[in-house]
């Protein structure tokens, strides 16, 4: 469970936790001599978390580097070390003080320790005993009740986008991501239509239908639709995500021993869409954006597709298979030429599409690259560095097109092994006539091992970042 973000003033032995930029600060504060002396000593031996256990609660005393090139990060991953604390002492509620009026600041640190309260299992035992933070006050005379709104929304959205990309194909397949939307939109406000077989045949998906030959369950695909009166937008914005329940690489079975244990992972393209949506729903954001979600499995069955087999895609272009485990770039070319419907403003697609992008830059950002302006871009971007959520954009130059030629078809779904990532984001540009960013986020989709707030498994990577940026276009 979310803890619940709540505008209030903080009672007296309530678990406090304050920014400061210097120890004058502290005068606001009422401790004793003891306490200041404790919090002096700290200050000297230039601790920049410090952490004062006054019996009936506890101060944390946050220092806010403001010569920190990334400030609010900092502050975010402060909040997960308060988090642990509280965690470790079994506290369950814990308020945040803002002294001085620093609206950003504040939410950043609150943002930081919600974002660490969440968890994920199954287990039957010990879930009595199970730690839940289950409030943090914000005491502000600046930051509103929408701030505060927005923020419990905003956090809310990550935790359902952890929650898809954490739980395993065996409770999550095509047509439950499906019918996950379908509530998910009763619940916000977005509507969603569900496309079952017969009508992905019909719309000629031969990309979806390709992958899904090696599955027993039916592919789906779900759109979903944010359309308020207020909007400012006249042309849509379209968001299209990754829906591989399960990789196993189909045919060309994946390999190297554990390749295959995260591959759950595989529909977080699909699950940051679901999640960015219900974040702009839950806001209520004055914009018209849609969401597209393919979804199916990627299975090595009796059935299943073999390299050399040619697909002809929803916009008709043929497609030789060269390898079956490049099947992101399938499903998504036919969802992302039936985005060309819609006339769109631009479209943003999330993928966890190559192991090439994980090579490049590792877990600490997604690959960016694309059609749209250079300013779309610079937006983006700026908008990853506020939320830490970062975007490097890659060359799209012409030349790598020449290595998705094919010999008998219009294209291959195998690029080189340098630059992979950008022969994928190629391949996916041939089904674009419109502005388009695609994001590979196969790096920071899902941790191995715990990455601070962001946490171990689903990092939920995409809302906030996405939020963030729609909000700016719908000023
Ligand atoms: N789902 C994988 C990419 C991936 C790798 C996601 C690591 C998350 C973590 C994708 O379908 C894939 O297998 N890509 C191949 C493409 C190759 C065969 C051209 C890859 O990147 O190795
Ligand atoms: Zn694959
Ligand atoms: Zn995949």
């Amino acid at each position: 469970m979310q803890p619940t973000i709540i505008k209030a003033q903080a009672l007296d032995n309530s678990n406090k936790a304050v920014i400061i930029s210097k120890a004058d600060d502290l005068s606001q504060l009422s401790l004793n001599s003891n306490e200041l002396a404790y919090i002096q000593g700290k200050l000297d031996a230039d601790k920049k978390l410090i952490t004062l256990n006054q019996l009936s609660n506890f101060l944390f005393i946050v220092l806010s580097d403001k010569d920190g090139n990334d400030e609010l990060e900092s502050l975010r991953k402060k909040g997960n070390s308060i988090f642990k604390t509280l965690k470790g002492e079994d506290l369950n509620t814990v308020s945040v003080l803002d002294l001085k009026g620093c609206t950003q600041s504040t939410l950043a640190l609150a943002e930081g320790i919600a974002l660490s309260a969440y968890s994920f299992n199954y287990k039957t035992e010990g879930k009595e005993k199970e730690f839940a933070l289950t409030e943090v006050t914000v005491q502000s005379e600046v930051i509103t009740e929408d701030q505060i709104t927005e923020l419990n929304h905003i956090v809310d959205s990550v935790y359902i986008t952890r929650d898809l990309v954490n739980t395993p194909v065996d409770r999550l397949n095509a047509t439950d991501i499906a019918d996950f939307m379908v509530a998910q939109g009763q619940k916000d406000g977005f509507t969603t239509e569900v496309l079952n077989k017969t009508k992905i045949e019909a719309l000629k998906f031969g990309g979806l239908l390709g992958v899904n030959k090696g599955s027993i369950d039916p592919p789906t695909f779900t759109i979903m639709e944010w359309k308020p009166e207020n909007a400012k937008n006249t042309k849509p914005y379209v968001l299209v995500g990754k829906g591989v329940v399960f990789d196993t690489g189909g045919i060309n079975l994946k390999t190297p021993p554990g390749s295959l244990d995260t591959m759950k992972c595989d529909m977080g393209g699909a699950a940051s869409v679901i999640g960015t949506m219900a974040a702009i729903a839950k806001n209520k954001l004055p914009i018209h954006i849609i969401g597209l979600v393919p979804a199916t499995d990627n299975r090595p069955g009796e059935n299943a597709i073999v390299p050399g087999d040619i697909l002809t895609m929803h916009n008709g272009l043929t497609v030789e298979v060269l390898n079956t485990d490049a099947e992101g770039r399938l499903i998504m070319a036919d969802a992302i030429s039936y985005a060309n419907k819609y006339e769109p403003e631009l479209v943003i697609d999330l993928a966890t599409l190559t192991g090439s992008a994980v090579m490049a830059i590792g877990e600490y950002g997604t690959v960016g690259m694309g059609t749209a302006s250079d300013a779309t871009f610079a937006q983006l971007e700026a908008d990853g560095y506020a939320t830490h959520e970062r975007v490097v954009r890659f060359p799209f130059w012409s030349d790598y097109d020449e290595l998705i030629k094919s010999d008998i078809a219009d294209i291959k779904n195998l690029g080189s092994r340098e630059g992979g990532s950008i022969t994928a984001g190629k391949f996916l540009a041939k089904f674009t006539n419109y502005p388009w960013i695609h994001l590979d986020i196969a790096g920071p989709s899902f941790h191995l091992k715990k990455s601070s707030y962001r946490g171990k498994g689903g990092s939920g990577v995409g809302v906030r970042l996405l939020y963030q940026f729609f909000k700016g276009l719908s000023k």
